[in-house]
C-alpha cells in the first residue's frame, strides 16, 4: 500500500532527508528528498530560511505554492501536492529528473521536448495559472525519458474571476511571458528550433508585461533585503 505522507511530522520528514536539492538560508527554503520505506518524495521548507524571513513570510510563500499545485490537481506538468505538514512546508511527489541547466551525456530529442514543454505551459494556463518564473531555468526539469517538468510555483499568477479584466488582462500578460521562457530555453539549447511564432519578451506589451514579471522577484528581493542579515545575504 502507498505511504500515507499526511500521517509525518515535519520533524518526522526531515530525519528521513536522504539529499538535500536545494540548502536554505536567507530567503531561501530548504528543499529535500525524503525517503520512507523506498518511497520518495520533495520536501520544500520554509523554516530553512533565515529566521525572521520563514517566520514572516514563510507561510505566506507556503500557502502561495500550495494554492497553485492544489489548482493543478488535473496537471501532469507539475509535482501533486501530497501533504502540509505545517504552515510552513509542503511535501510534493518526486520526479527523477535533472534541472534544464544540469543535462550531462543525456541525449534528448530537443523538438519532442520542447513541443510537450509548450503543451504542458499551455495546459496549466487553460487550468487559470501562469506559472511566472519559468525564465529562472532551475524551474524546469527534465525525466531521464526527455520529459519536462516545472517545479516552484511560488511566483505563480492566477486568472481571476470573468469580471475581473484588469486580472485577465495581467493574466494574459503572464502567460505570454511563460511562452517567452520556451524562447529563451531555445535559444540556448536549440536555436535551430527557433521560429517567428516564438514569443520574445519585447513583444509582450512593451515595459508593462515585463514589469508585470518582476513582482514576485522585487517581492522576494525586498524581503530579503529588510528581513535578512548581510552574512548570510552574502552566502545566498
Ligand atoms: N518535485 C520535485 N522532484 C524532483 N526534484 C525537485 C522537485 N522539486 C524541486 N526539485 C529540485 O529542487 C530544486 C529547487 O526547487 P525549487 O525551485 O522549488 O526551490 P527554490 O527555492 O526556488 O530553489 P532555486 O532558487 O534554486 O530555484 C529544483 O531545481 C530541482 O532540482
Ligand atoms: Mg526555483
Amino acid at each position: 500500500m502507498p505511504i500515507d505522507w499526511t500521517q509525518y511530522s515535519l520533524a518526522e520528514l526531515r530525519r528521513h532527508s536522504t539529499t538535500v536539492f536545494r540548502q536554505g538560508g536567507g530567503s531561501r527554503p530548504d528543499v529535500m528528498l525524503i525517503e520512507i520505506n523506498g518511497e520518495k518524495a520533495v520536501l520544500k521548507d520554509q523554516s530553512g530560511a533565515d529566521r525572521v524571513f520563514a517566520a514572516l513570510i514563510g507561510p505566506i510563500l507556503n500557502w502561495r505554492e500550495t494554492s497553485a499545485l492544489r489548482k493543478l490537481t488535473a496537471s501532469d506538468a507539475v509535482p501533486n501536492l501530497l501533504a502540509v505538514p505545517n504552515k510552513r512546508a509542503f511535501l510534493m511527489s518526486y520526479h527523477e529528473s535533472r534541472q534544464i541547466t544540469k543535462l550531462v551525456d543525456q541525449a534528448i530529442d530537443w523538438k519532442d521536448f520542447f513541443d510537450l514543454l509548450e503543451k504542458r505551459i499551455r495546459e496549466i494556463h487553460k487550468l487559470g495559472i501562469a506559472h511566472n518564473d519559468l525564465r529562472n531555468p532551475t524551474n524546469t526539469l527534465v525525466t531521464p525519458q526527455g520529459q519536462p517538468v516545472l517545479v516552484d510555483l511560488v511566483a505563480y499568477f492566477s486568472r481571476g474571476a470573468r469580471w475581473n479584466f484588469v486580472k485577465h488582462w495581467l493574466f494574459n500578460k503572464f502567460c505570454q511571458v511563460d511562452l517567452s521562457a520556451i524562447t529563451k530555453m531555445k535559444m540556448r539549447f536549440a536555436p535551430e528550433l527557433v521560429t517567428e511564432q516564438d514569443v520574445h519578451p519585447e513583444a509582450i506589451a512593451g515595459r508593462s508585461g515585463m514589469a508585470a514579471r518582476s513582482v514576485g522577484q522585487w517581492i522576494r528581493k525586498i524581503s530579503k533585503s529588510l528581513l535578512t542579515s548581510r552574512k548570510t545575504r552574502e552566502k545566498d
